[in-house]
């Protein structure tokens, strides 16, 4: 079964060919990320419009790098959701239409699903049910107790920001570039650990939610305390101690919580996914801090990509699961809705 999978969520444009017996068979994304930088954020209507203007262009492209051509397709699965309303209609739409005029099946696809199955991608990859699964985006921040594909147990999740969302706006705040996370990691790499202490949030009480927005307060003040000079700016060293400091205290918040969520649950496999889940010293720490086995995807299928959302979309299309003809998107959506394959 050949599956393109088309992914618009938010500000890229992904699509991917998956094939239920040989895998991933090619992949193309176009990133909007230098469009949205100058306004230091994604700007929703934009975004949208780019997805319209990429989406065919990137199709060609993607039929020309591997060969096939539409005709070889058996179904078109399609991000529905959670995401920007605008930039899902697109590719809900263009999905839509597509599969109507080759007569074969749609499907929308729940994005975090995406991202969760996204390490499963690779055939060498086996985790043994259950598991605990933390989601990190630039949207959502979730620990998931995974009871069986499609059946998700929300063991805890961010009370305000996502990580990735404290990582972007931490960064701002440090005048690194968009989307903060990889830059504000970089800038830390050079960061001397000692120098700040930032609070671990919510970790001295129990429980497996999460809150960042008062680490995001922290690293205002600590910013403010720092300036200097006629320009008010931060040094480099100020610049990379604070973004090293706000690094400690995101990953030994996640480590914490992961390794009570292991406990709660008992079992010993933990999955990462989503665009935080590629940061070097989240994935470090996990390996070292935790009794367990932890898996995540390569790091280009960390962030968003049309790939996971093909793969998702083969394993629910080959249980028999379509959608209805329309363009039913939502903007919220919990993973706790789901249900298994072919229930
Ligand atoms: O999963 P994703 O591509 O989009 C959403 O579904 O939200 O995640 C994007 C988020 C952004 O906030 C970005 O700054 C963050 O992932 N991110 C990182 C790193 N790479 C991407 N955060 C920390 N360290 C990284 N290396
Ligand atoms: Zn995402």
């Amino acid at each position: 079964m050949l599956i393109l999978g088309i992914e618009t969520s938010c500000d890229e444009t992904g699509v991917a060919l998956y094939d239920s017996q040989h895998g991933l068979l090619a992949d193309a994304l176009h990133s909007q990320i230098d469009m949205h930088a100058q306004y230091g954020g994604v700007v929703p209507e934009l975004a949208s419009r780019d997805h319209i203007r990429k989406i065919s262009p990137l199709l060609e492209q993607l039929f020309d790098d591997s060969g096939h051509n539409l005709n070889d397709l058996n179904g078109v699965a399609y991000t529905a959701g959670p995401g920007l309303i605008g930039a899902l209609m697109v590719g809900a739409g263009f999905g839509q239409s597509l599969a109507w005029s080759l007569g074969i099946p749609a499907l929308g696809v729940h994005h975090m699903e995406g991202h969760l199955m996204a390490p499963l991608m690779d055939p060498e990859i086996e985790v043994p049910l259950p598991f605990v699964a933390l989601l990190v985006s630039g949207g959502h921040t979730q620990l998931v107790k995974v009871k069986a594909i499609g059946s998700y147990e929300l063991l805890g999740e961010s009370l305000d920001d996502a990580a990735g969302e404290a990582f972007d706006k931490a960064a701002k705040m440090l005048d690194l570039g968009f989307p903060g996370g990889p830059y504000l990691a970089k800038c830390a790499e050079h960061g001397d650990p000692g120098r700040f202490r930032f609070p671990r949030p919510m970790t001295d009480r129990p429980g497996l939610d999460f809150s960042f927005s008062g680490l995001k307060t922290f690293t205002l003040n600590t910013v403010n305390d720092h300036v200097s000079g006629a320009d008010h700016q931060l040094s480099d060293k100020d610049r990379a101690d604070i973004a090293r400091a706000f690094e400690e205290a995101v990953v030994d918040t996640m480590a914490i919580k992961c390794r009570r969520a292991l406990e709660q649950t008992g079992v010993d496999h933990l999955l990462m996914a989503g665009g935080v889940s590629a940061n070097a010293r989240l994935r470090e720490r996990l390996g070292e801090k935790l009794n367990a086995t932890v898996i995540y995807p390569p790091a280009q299928y960390c962030t968003d990509n049309g790939a996971m959302i093909a793969h998702v979309g083969a394993l629910r299309m080959a249980a028999g699961e379509r959608s209805p003809l329309g363009v039913a998107v939502r903007a919220r959506w919990p993973l706790t809705e789901l249900s298994v394959p072919g229930d």
